[in-house]
């Protein structure tokens, strides 16, 4: 699928607008429950999960503060193998609890280097929510706390998900076909 063009795709509609808002209103209930009103602070890791982060923030009943990560792992529709750092946090996150939030996990690696390196700083507790879970791809094992979807192995676009850096701004998510 690596060759698709970005620009002349095929999709199908996977969660519309209103099945995403949804959900993420019951996450954001769970996530807010397991608080029990203690400040949280939640990493979005950029660029996939910012309209995740911005509606998942508005549902937490508990002090929340951000900050952003950048990761970079993909090229067209395959996952490089190589995660690297493209733009590091701006805050300390020693002794606080922290929810990093992801658009999707796919192999693992990404999220396997994050969490690790994230560790080593020293929060008080470390957990993973992902809008997107595809559990057939995993290739490194990753525990996802909270998750809003299981997906099978396919690639999908929108609602900040990309191909190729195209189709961010889709409000829902959905299935890329090759054409
Ligand atoms: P992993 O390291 O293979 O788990 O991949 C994680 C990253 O790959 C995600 O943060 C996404 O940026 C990207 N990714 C994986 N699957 C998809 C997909 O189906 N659509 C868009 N991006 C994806």
């Amino acid at each position: 699928m690596s060759s698709i063009d970005p620009e002349k795709i095929k999709f199908k509609t996977l969660y519309s607008a209103e099945d995403i808002q949804k959900r993420i209103e019951t996450l954001g209930a769970e996530i807010s429950k397991d608080l029990q009103g203690e400040p949280v602070m939640f990493i979005s890791v950029l660029k996939g999960a910012i309209m995740f982060t911005a509606d998942l923030m508005r549902s937490i009943k508990a002090p929340v503060t951000l900050d952003f990560i950048g990761v970079a792992s993909y090229q067209g529709t395959t996952s490089t193998g190589t995660v690297r750092i493209t733009n590091d946090l701006s805050t300390d996150i020693r002794g606080k609890n922290v929810i990093v939030l992801e658009d999707i996990v796919d192999t693992g690696r990404t999220l396997d280097y994050l969490l690790r390196m994230l560790k080593q700083r020293n929060p008080k507790t470390l957990k993973l929510c992902a809008l997107l879970n595809k559990p057939a791809a995993r290739e490194i094992p990753v525990q996802v706390d909270y998750c809003g979807f299981e997906i099978s192995n396919q690639f999908v676009i929108g609602y900040g998900l990309d191909l190729d850096q195209r189709w961010r701004e889709l409000p829902f998510i959905a299935q890329v076909y090759e054409t």
